[in-house]
Protein backbone atom coordinates (compact mmCIF):
# COMPACT_ATOMS: atom_id res chain seq x y z
CA UNK A 1 0.00 0.00 0.00
CA UNK A 2 2.85 1.84 -0.08
CA UNK A 3 1.63 3.99 -3.18
CA UNK A 4 -1.14 5.14 -1.34
CA UNK A 5 -1.48 7.53 1.65
CA UNK A 6 -3.42 7.19 4.51
CA UNK A 7 -5.49 10.44 6.33
CA UNK A 8 -7.84 9.47 8.93
CA UNK A 9 -11.04 11.04 8.46
CA UNK A 10 -12.31 14.33 9.03
CA UNK A 11 -15.01 15.41 11.11
CA UNK A 12 -17.50 15.24 8.53
CA UNK A 13 -16.14 11.96 6.16
CA UNK A 14 -18.36 9.05 6.47
CA UNK A 15 -17.54 6.08 8.05
CA UNK A 16 -18.42 2.54 8.93
CA UNK A 17 -18.43 -0.38 11.65
CA UNK A 18 -16.23 -2.04 9.31
CA UNK A 19 -12.41 -1.68 9.53
CA UNK A 20 -11.74 -3.05 5.59
CA UNK A 21 -14.14 -0.53 3.94
CA UNK A 22 -13.08 2.69 6.47
CA UNK A 23 -9.23 1.33 5.83
CA UNK A 24 -9.59 2.03 1.82
CA UNK A 25 -11.32 5.40 2.33
CA UNK A 26 -8.24 6.60 4.41
CA UNK A 27 -5.90 5.36 1.80
CA UNK A 28 -8.28 7.58 -0.76
CA UNK A 29 -8.61 3.97 -2.48
CA UNK A 30 -12.01 4.61 -1.76
CA UNK A 31 -13.42 7.95 -1.71
CA UNK A 32 -11.88 9.40 1.31
CA UNK A 33 -15.46 11.13 2.20
CA UNK A 34 -16.92 7.79 2.00
CA UNK A 35 -19.23 9.01 0.80
CA UNK A 36 -21.16 8.15 -2.86
CA UNK A 37 -19.58 5.30 -3.24
CA UNK A 38 -20.36 3.31 -6.69
CA UNK A 39 -20.39 -0.53 -7.30
CA UNK A 40 -17.72 0.00 -9.62
CA UNK A 41 -15.23 1.60 -6.92
CA UNK A 42 -16.49 -0.61 -4.27
CA UNK A 43 -15.53 -3.91 -6.15
CA UNK A 44 -11.99 -2.15 -7.42
CA UNK A 45 -11.03 -1.41 -4.12
CA UNK A 46 -11.81 -4.45 -2.66
CA UNK A 47 -9.74 -6.53 -5.15
CA UNK A 48 -6.85 -4.03 -5.42
CA UNK A 49 -6.25 -3.94 -1.77
CA UNK A 50 -7.28 -7.35 -0.51
CA UNK A 51 -6.81 -9.32 -3.85
CA UNK A 52 -10.64 -10.59 -3.59
CA UNK A 53 -12.02 -12.79 -6.70
CA UNK A 54 -14.03 -10.80 -8.87
CA UNK A 55 -17.34 -12.61 -8.05
CA UNK A 56 -16.80 -12.11 -3.98
CA UNK A 57 -16.30 -8.82 -5.30
CA UNK A 58 -19.70 -8.31 -6.43
CA UNK A 59 -21.06 -10.54 -3.66
CA UNK A 60 -19.71 -8.14 -1.21
CA UNK A 61 -20.57 -4.89 -2.56
CA UNK A 62 -23.76 -5.90 -4.29
CA UNK A 63 -24.61 -7.22 -0.69
CA UNK A 64 -23.58 -4.10 0.84
CA UNK A 65 -25.28 -1.95 -2.10
CA UNK A 66 -28.37 -3.46 -1.82
CA UNK A 67 -28.94 -3.38 2.15
CA UNK A 68 -27.42 -0.41 2.96
CA UNK A 69 -27.56 1.67 -0.45
CA UNK A 70 -29.01 4.87 -1.92
CA UNK A 71 -30.59 4.70 -5.22
CA UNK A 72 -31.69 7.76 -6.80
CA UNK A 73 -32.04 9.24 -10.55
CA UNK A 74 -29.24 12.61 -10.96
CA UNK A 75 -30.82 14.07 -14.18
CA UNK A 76 -32.02 11.47 -16.02
CA UNK A 77 -29.00 8.87 -14.97
CA UNK A 78 -30.11 6.17 -12.03
CA UNK A 79 -27.18 6.40 -9.28
CA UNK A 80 -27.11 3.80 -6.66
CA UNK A 81 -24.42 4.67 -4.43
CA UNK A 82 -23.16 3.84 -0.55
CA UNK A 83 -22.17 6.04 2.52
CA UNK A 84 -20.39 4.19 4.48
CA UNK A 85 -22.00 5.49 7.96
CA UNK A 86 -24.85 3.53 6.23
CA UNK A 87 -23.55 0.16 7.03
CA UNK A 88 -24.42 0.71 10.74
CA UNK A 89 -27.80 0.74 9.53
CA UNK A 90 -28.86 -1.90 12.77
CA UNK A 91 -29.96 -5.54 11.77
CA UNK A 92 -29.47 -4.75 7.94
CA UNK A 93 -25.46 -6.24 7.58
CA UNK A 94 -24.52 -4.99 11.27
CA UNK A 95 -25.14 -7.52 13.87
CA UNK A 96 -25.04 -7.50 17.02
CA UNK A 97 -22.03 -9.33 19.04
CA UNK A 98 -19.42 -7.47 16.79
CA UNK A 99 -16.01 -7.76 18.32
CA UNK A 100 -14.69 -4.28 18.73
CA UNK A 101 -18.01 -2.86 18.13
CA UNK A 102 -21.04 -2.43 20.82
CA UNK A 103 -24.35 -3.33 20.23
CA UNK A 104 -27.52 -1.28 19.38
CA UNK A 105 -28.98 0.24 22.00
CA UNK A 106 -32.63 -1.48 22.16
CA UNK A 107 -34.80 0.30 19.36
CA UNK A 108 -31.90 2.34 17.63
CA UNK A 109 -31.75 2.33 14.08
CA UNK A 110 -27.96 2.75 13.53
CA UNK A 111 -25.33 1.02 15.90
CA UNK A 112 -22.45 2.78 17.03
CA UNK A 113 -20.25 2.92 13.87
CA UNK A 114 -16.75 4.26 16.43
CA UNK A 115 -14.90 1.09 18.09
CA UNK A 116 -15.83 0.40 21.56
CA UNK A 117 -12.72 1.01 24.01
CA UNK A 118 -12.92 -1.62 26.48
CA UNK A 119 -13.77 -4.13 23.84
CA UNK A 120 -11.27 -3.25 21.40
CA UNK A 121 -8.64 -3.29 24.32
CA UNK A 122 -10.25 -6.75 25.77
CA UNK A 123 -9.26 -7.63 22.63
CA UNK A 124 -6.25 -6.51 21.79
CA UNK A 125 -5.04 -7.20 24.94
CA UNK A 126 -6.42 -11.34 24.34
CA UNK A 127 -3.63 -11.26 21.40
CA UNK A 128 -1.01 -14.26 22.70
CA UNK A 129 2.52 -12.72 22.55
CA UNK A 130 3.72 -14.56 19.10
CA UNK A 131 0.42 -13.05 17.56
CA UNK A 132 -3.12 -14.04 17.04
CA UNK A 133 -4.21 -17.75 15.42
CA UNK A 134 -7.69 -18.09 14.04
CA UNK A 135 -8.38 -20.62 17.24
CA UNK A 136 -8.05 -17.05 19.24
CA UNK A 137 -10.23 -15.47 16.73
CA UNK A 138 -12.98 -18.07 17.35
CA UNK A 139 -12.57 -17.81 21.43
CA UNK A 140 -13.02 -13.92 20.72
CA UNK A 141 -16.19 -14.51 18.79
CA UNK A 142 -17.28 -16.96 21.36
CA UNK A 143 -16.40 -14.40 24.22
CA UNK A 144 -18.43 -12.10 22.32
CA UNK A 145 -21.64 -14.53 21.51
CA UNK A 146 -22.03 -15.65 24.84
CA UNK A 147 -23.30 -11.76 25.98
CA UNK A 148 -26.03 -12.40 23.93
CA UNK A 149 -29.28 -13.09 25.42
CA UNK A 150 -30.51 -15.12 22.55
CA UNK A 151 -28.01 -16.51 20.21
CA UNK A 152 -27.40 -14.72 16.39
CA UNK A 153 -29.46 -16.32 14.18
CA UNK A 154 -28.08 -18.43 11.08
CA UNK A 155 -27.23 -14.91 8.36
CA UNK A 156 -25.87 -13.38 10.93
CA UNK A 157 -23.67 -15.50 12.63
CA UNK A 158 -22.40 -16.45 8.76
CA UNK A 159 -21.73 -12.99 8.40
CA UNK A 160 -19.93 -12.52 11.49
CA UNK A 161 -17.51 -15.76 11.06
CA UNK A 162 -17.04 -14.25 7.76
CA UNK A 163 -16.34 -11.33 8.24
CA UNK A 164 -13.43 -12.92 11.17
CA UNK A 165 -12.24 -15.20 8.85
CA UNK A 166 -11.96 -13.39 5.96
CA UNK A 167 -10.07 -10.30 8.34
CA UNK A 168 -7.99 -13.10 9.38
CA UNK A 169 -7.08 -14.27 6.21
CA UNK A 170 -6.55 -11.21 4.09
CA UNK A 171 -4.73 -8.73 6.93
CA UNK A 172 -2.60 -11.26 8.74
CA UNK A 173 1.02 -11.10 8.99
CA UNK A 174 2.64 -12.76 5.83
CA UNK A 175 5.63 -13.95 8.00
CA UNK A 176 4.37 -15.33 10.45
CA UNK A 177 0.71 -16.12 9.89
CA UNK A 178 -0.78 -15.23 12.89
CA UNK A 179 -2.71 -11.68 13.32
CA UNK A 180 0.24 -9.26 15.20
CA UNK A 181 -0.60 -7.11 17.72
CA UNK A 182 0.37 -4.31 15.97
CA UNK A 183 -1.55 -5.59 12.96
CA UNK A 184 -4.33 -5.33 15.20
CA UNK A 185 -4.10 -2.18 16.67
CA UNK A 186 -3.92 -0.89 13.31
CA UNK A 187 -6.41 -1.92 11.23
CA UNK A 188 -9.36 -2.87 14.13
CA UNK A 189 -8.05 0.56 16.02
CA UNK A 190 -6.88 2.85 13.12
CA UNK A 191 -8.00 1.50 9.77
CA UNK A 192 -4.79 1.62 8.69
CA UNK A 193 -2.79 -1.43 7.49
CA UNK A 194 -0.39 -2.84 9.57
CA UNK A 195 3.77 -2.05 8.83
CA UNK A 196 4.87 -4.52 6.78
CA UNK A 197 1.78 -5.97 5.16
CA UNK A 198 1.39 -6.34 1.71
CA UNK A 199 -1.86 -7.59 -0.39
CA UNK A 200 -2.05 -11.51 -0.25
CA UNK A 201 -0.64 -13.30 -3.37
CA UNK A 202 -3.54 -15.63 -3.10
CA UNK A 203 -7.01 -14.39 -4.29
CA UNK A 204 -9.57 -15.47 -2.09
CA UNK A 205 -12.70 -16.48 -3.45
CA UNK A 206 -16.27 -17.75 -2.87
CA UNK A 207 -15.45 -20.89 -2.51
CA UNK A 208 -12.55 -20.35 -0.01
CA UNK A 209 -14.18 -18.10 2.17
CA UNK A 210 -17.15 -20.40 2.14
CA UNK A 211 -15.68 -23.30 3.66
CA UNK A 212 -13.63 -21.29 5.95
CA UNK A 213 -16.30 -19.97 7.52
CA UNK A 214 -18.72 -23.32 7.84
CA UNK A 215 -15.42 -24.10 9.30
CA UNK A 216 -15.07 -21.27 11.60
CA UNK A 217 -19.65 -21.23 12.36
CA UNK A 218 -18.39 -25.08 13.53
CA UNK A 219 -15.94 -24.01 15.41
CA UNK A 220 -17.75 -20.98 17.40
CA UNK A 221 -21.25 -22.68 18.01
CA UNK A 222 -18.89 -26.12 19.62
CA UNK A 223 -17.45 -23.01 21.76
CA UNK A 224 -20.21 -21.64 22.98
CA UNK A 225 -21.91 -24.34 23.41
CA UNK A 226 -19.20 -25.92 25.91
CA UNK A 227 -19.09 -22.72 27.56
CA UNK A 228 -22.61 -22.92 28.28
CA UNK A 229 -22.75 -26.02 29.41
CA UNK A 230 -19.65 -25.45 32.24
CA UNK A 231 -21.85 -22.33 33.59
C1 LIG B 1 -18.35 -4.33 0.16
C2 LIG B 1 -17.77 -5.13 1.07
C3 LIG B 1 -18.10 -5.11 2.54
C4 LIG B 1 -19.22 -4.67 3.19
C5 LIG B 1 -20.49 -4.08 2.56
C6 LIG B 1 -19.00 -4.84 4.61
C7 LIG B 1 -19.91 -4.50 5.60
C8 LIG B 1 -19.70 -4.63 6.95
C9 LIG B 1 -20.65 -4.26 7.98
C10 LIG B 1 -22.03 -3.69 7.75
C11 LIG B 1 -20.07 -4.55 9.16
C12 LIG B 1 -20.70 -4.39 10.56
C13 LIG B 1 -21.03 -5.77 11.06
C14 LIG B 1 -21.05 -5.82 12.56
O1 LIG B 1 -22.06 -5.44 13.15
O2 LIG B 1 -20.04 -6.26 13.14
C15 LIG B 1 -18.77 -5.08 8.91
C16 LIG B 1 -17.90 -5.48 9.89
C17 LIG B 1 -16.73 -6.11 9.64
N1 LIG B 1 -16.15 -6.28 8.42
FE1 LIG B 1 -16.88 -5.72 6.61
N2 LIG B 1 -17.77 -5.37 4.80
C18 LIG B 1 -17.17 -5.57 3.57
C19 LIG B 1 -15.92 -6.09 3.33
C20 LIG B 1 -15.11 -6.62 4.28
C21 LIG B 1 -13.85 -7.28 4.02
C22 LIG B 1 -13.24 -7.50 2.63
C23 LIG B 1 -13.34 -7.66 5.24
C24 LIG B 1 -12.06 -8.33 5.56
C25 LIG B 1 -10.93 -8.15 4.90
C26 LIG B 1 -14.28 -7.20 6.26
C27 LIG B 1 -14.10 -7.37 7.62
C28 LIG B 1 -14.97 -6.95 8.59
C29 LIG B 1 -14.80 -7.22 10.02
C30 LIG B 1 -13.66 -7.98 10.67
C31 LIG B 1 -15.90 -6.68 10.67
C32 LIG B 1 -16.24 -6.81 12.16
C33 LIG B 1 -15.84 -5.63 13.02
C34 LIG B 1 -16.24 -5.97 14.46
O3 LIG B 1 -16.60 -7.13 14.74
O4 LIG B 1 -16.22 -5.07 15.32
N3 LIG B 1 -15.33 -6.57 5.65
N4 LIG B 1 -18.56 -5.12 7.54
Amino acid sequence: MDAFSWTPPGPTDSRSPCPALNTLSNYHILPHNGKNISLGQLVSGLRVAYNLSTPLCYILALTGLIACGTFRFVGLAPSWTLDLENLALHNRIEHDASIVHADAAPHAKYAPRQVDPTLYHEFVASCPPGGMTKEDFVRARVRRELTLSKPLNLFRSILAASEAVSAFDRVRDPQTGTFTKEGLEAWFGENRFPAHWHVPDEVQTVRSIASETTQFRKEVEEGRKAAQASI
